[in-house]
C-alpha cells in the first residue's frame, strides 16, 4: 500500500451544504483536498474556490453512494488524482426524504437506507481495508442526532443513521489496534439544503461554517464520537432519558 503524506483528504458528498465548508477548512489547514460527488459542475466550482482561497491542490472525483459496483475502483481513482491514497476520508453525503412519503413509497424508504447506510458501508469498508493495511489514516462520517432515538417525524432516516452510528462504533473498535482513527459526528440541525423550508427552532440551528469548524477540529484531533454543536449531547441525553411509555405519546 502507498505511503501517505497524511495531509490529504477526500470528502464524499462534497457538494452538501456543510461539506463545502468542511472542504474549505481542510484546505485552510494545508490539506490536499479531493471533492467527490455526483454534480461535476458544482464540484468544479467548489474546487476552484478551495484552490483560490487556500492555495492547495484540489481535485474532483465522480462518486455515487448507491452505485455500489463502482466503489471497488474508487480508491485507485483517489490515488490517481491526488497522487496518493488520501490520509483520510470524510463522509458527508446523506439523503432525508419526507417521512410521510417514505412510509407510503418503499422506493423512497429504500433509497434512504441505501444512501445513508448501505452506501456508507460499501465505500467505508474499502477505506478501512486500505488504511488497516497501511497502518494509518482517518475515517470520519456524519450521522445524525436522529439516529439516537426513533421518532415518528423521521424514523426511517433515523433508522439509517442509527445503523451508521453502530457501524462506525464497530469499525472504530476493529481499527483501533491498527492506528486508524474513526470519528463519528452527530450533527444537530444545520442551515443547509437538507433543512430548507423546515420550521426549526432558530437558536438550535447551526450555520454550516460553524458546524464545519467544529467537525474539522474534532476530526483532526482524532476524537471518537462528538455532537455538533456540543450542546446536542445534553439535548439528546434528555431525549434518550424519557421513558418509552411517555415517549410514545409525545411529538418531539
Ligand atoms: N442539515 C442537517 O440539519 C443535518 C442534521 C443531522 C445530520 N445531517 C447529515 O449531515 C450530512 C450533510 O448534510 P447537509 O445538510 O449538508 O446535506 P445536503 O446539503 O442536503 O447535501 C446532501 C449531499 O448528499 C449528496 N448525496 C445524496 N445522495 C447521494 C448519492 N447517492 N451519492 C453521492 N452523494 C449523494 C448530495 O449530492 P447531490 O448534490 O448530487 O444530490 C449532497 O451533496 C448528511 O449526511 C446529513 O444526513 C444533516
Amino acid at each position: 500500500m502507498n505511503a501517505s503524506s497524511g495531509k490529504s483528504v477526500v470528502i464524499l458528498g462534497a457538494t452538501s451544504g456543510v461539506a463545502r465548508s468542511v472542504a474549505r477548512r481542510f484546505g485552510a489547514l494545508g490539506y490536499t483536498v479531493g471533492l467527490a460527488g455526483r454534480d461535476r459542475e458544482e464540484l468544479e466550482i467548489l474546487a476552484a474556490d478551495v484552490r483560490a482561497r487556500c492555495a492547495v491542490a484540489c481535485a474532483i472525483l465522480p462518486f455515487d453512494a448507491t452505485a455500489f459496483e463502482t466503489h471497488a475502483d474508487f480508491l485507485d481513482q483517489c490515488a490517481q488524482v491526488l497522487g496518493e491514497l488520501p490520509g483520510g476520508v470524510v463522509l458527508c453525503f446523506g439523503y432525508m426524504a419526507d417521512q410521510a412519503l417514505a412510509q407510503k413509497d418503499f422506493e423512497v424508504a429504500r433509497r434512504t437506507i441505501d444512501t445513508n447506510l448501505t452506501g456508507a458501508i460499501s465505500i467505508l469498508e474499502r477505506f478501512a481495508a486500505a488504511y488497516e493495511a497501511r497502518g494509518n489514516g482517518f475515517i470520519a462520517a456524519l450521522t445524525s442526532v436522529a439516529g439516537d432515538r426513533g421518532r415518528k417525524m423521521n424514523y426511517i432516516y433515523g433508522a439509517a443513521k442509527a445503523g451508521l452510528t453502530a457501524y462506525l462504533q464497530g469499525l472504530r473498535n476493529r481499527l483501533h489496534a491498527s492506528g486508524v482513527r474513526v470519528t463519528t459526528i452527530k450533527p444537530g440541525f444545520m442551515d443547509t439544503p437538507m433543512t430548507y423550508g423546515m420550521s426549526l427552532p432558530g437558536p438550535l440551528v447551526a450555520s454550516p461554517e460553524a458546524a464545519a469548524k467544529a467537525m474539522v477540529d474534532k476530526i483532526t484531533r482524532g476524537k471518537d464520537s462528538v455532537y455538533v454543536p456540543f450542546f446536542w449531547r445534553y439535548i439528546m441525553w434528555i431525549i434518550k432519558s424519557i421513558p418509552e411509555r411517555q415517549f410514545k405519546k409525545m411529538s418531539v
